[in-house]
């Protein structure tokens, strides 16, 4: 199957790829696995005091489409607020990256991952 130009992009020259300490009170981390395929993404997020994510990273074992879409959506959380990395949807992922009808649960990975990411920091500053 042939890449979109922006997927052969963010796959070549992926953004924001690496770990933060899952143990520091700033990092939101999500991990989530796609039953389609068995591919997994990890991204996490870093929250500043103001409740804005200031920075991301992406660890995903799957296809170009998944690492394109985890790429994509770091680059896209940082400087939003928890809620309003809660509205970013796959639709507009595999809009943005062209994804075909079958990498289309690519997308919704990615989407999984930061809901799990915000859930997760909520859940340590929670009480
Ligand atoms: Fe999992 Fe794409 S099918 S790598
Ligand atoms: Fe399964 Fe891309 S995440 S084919």
């Amino acid at each position: 199957m042939a890449y979109s130009d922006k997927v052969l992009d963010h796959y070549e020259n992926p953004r924001n790829v690496g770990t933060f300490d899952k143990g520091d009170a700033s990092v939101g981390t999500g991990m989530v696995g796609a039953p389609a395929c068995g591919d997994v993404m990890k991204l996490q997020i870093r929250v500043n005091d103001a409740g804005i994510i200031e920075d991301a990273r992406f660890k995903t074992y799957g296809c170009g489409s998944a690492i394109a879409s985890s790429s994509l959506v770091t680059e896209w959380v940082k400087g939003k607020t928890l809620d309003q990395a809660l509205t970013i949807r796959n639709t507009e992922i595999a809009q943005e990256l062209a994804l075909p009808p079958v990498k289309i649960h690519c997308s919704i990975l990615a989407e999984d991952a930061i809901k799990a990411a915000v859930q997760d920091y909520k859940e340590k500053h929670a009480g």
